[in-house]
């Protein structure tokens, strides 16, 4: 019997348990897309005939770098080149871990010359262990560190042989993924990190047997549909709490909302026109 001020037991009923996520505080490298266009295409979303507003690119950039700052995260930036209209995607040019920088080659010539300039900004400014890869390599395009793996993406762009290279340099374990769907042509629009050993992926953009490795790695991951890849939902920033995703990626913002994380929409429309998204033009440096 209950007796006054007793809570009734109520059998049968559990509530789900959300955790508390924390965010950590981050530390970035931007590069303003002042010289932004598209005059090449060398992925699908790029058509060279549809007309870009440089302008509009610069605003939904710097709102994106503003919100990073609103949430305490810290943000470097390196001086755009003209005739680079790419650079913006800084992701592409360095992974960093333990402030350990392997630098980026890529695989289009119209982009090879933005790896140097990423090089001399880590000379610049305090890195000392600073590689060059050998091998095609499109940095945090293809590679992504989930505190414990480097999951590193191939199909497209980076050279499975950058795989191995990145083991050696950085001295940690590589998960070669395949990917398979042109419009996924990096694994960041396809993969992001939520949290340590929490990720969320598009499984139609990776081979079988990548897909069945990512579930036997990830049984929790949250996994998006069709709407959120489409308009680039996957290429999100976590810092463990907060979520940067584009406004359109709905499904996938209610989806890690119940897993805990705060979903921040921003608008990349424009960047999008390049294939890029909010993860694309943020490269981490894990110091
Ligand atoms: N236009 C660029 C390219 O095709 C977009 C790169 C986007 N970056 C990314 N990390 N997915 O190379």
């Amino acid at each position: 019997l209950l007796g006054p001020g007793d809570e009734p037991i109520v059998l049968g009923v559990t509530t789900p348990e959300v955790p508390v996520r924390v965010p950590t505080t981050r530390r970035y490298l931007m590069c303003p897309p002042e010289h932004f266009t598209v005059e090449y295409a060398i992925n699908p979303w790029m058509d060279p005939t549809r007309p870009i507003s440089t302008e509009l690119a610069l605003a939904q950039w710097t709102e994106l770098k503003e919100t990073y700052e609103r949430l305490g995260h810290r943000v470097e930036v390196i001086e755009p080149v003209p005739g680079l209209p790419d650079m913006v995607f800084s992701a592409n040019s360095g992974t960093v871990i333990e402030g350990r920088v392997l630098g980026a080659r890529f695989r289009a010539e119209q982009r090879a010359a933005e790896a140097d300039h990423f090089r001399r900004w880590f000379l610049a400014n305090g890195y000392s262990t600073v590689v060059m890869p050998e091998r095609t390599n499109e940095a945090e395009g293809d590679f992504t560190w989930t505190g414990k793996y480097l999951l590193a993406g191939t199909g497209f762009r980076t050279d499975p042989l950058a795989h191995s290279e990145a083991q050696e340099v950085l001295g940690v374990p590589v998960i070669s993924l395949q990917l398979v769907d042109p419009r996924y042509y990096h694994l960041d629009v396809a993969l992001f990190v939520l949290a340590d050993d929490l990720i969320a992926y598009y499984p139609d953009a990776f081979s079988p047997g990548s897909r069945q490795a990512l579930r036997r790695l990830f049984p929790d991951a949250v996994i998006a549909n069709a709407e959120d890849a489409a308009c680039l939902g996957l290429n999100a920033v976590s810092d463990g709490r907060h979520v940067i995703l584009p406004v359109e990626a709905t499904n996938l913002g209610e989806q890690v909302a119940r897993r805990g994380f705060e979903p921040v929409y921003v608008d990349i429309s424009e960047l999008r026109k390049s294939g890029g998204g909010p993860k694309c033009c943020t490269m981490e440096l894990r110091d």
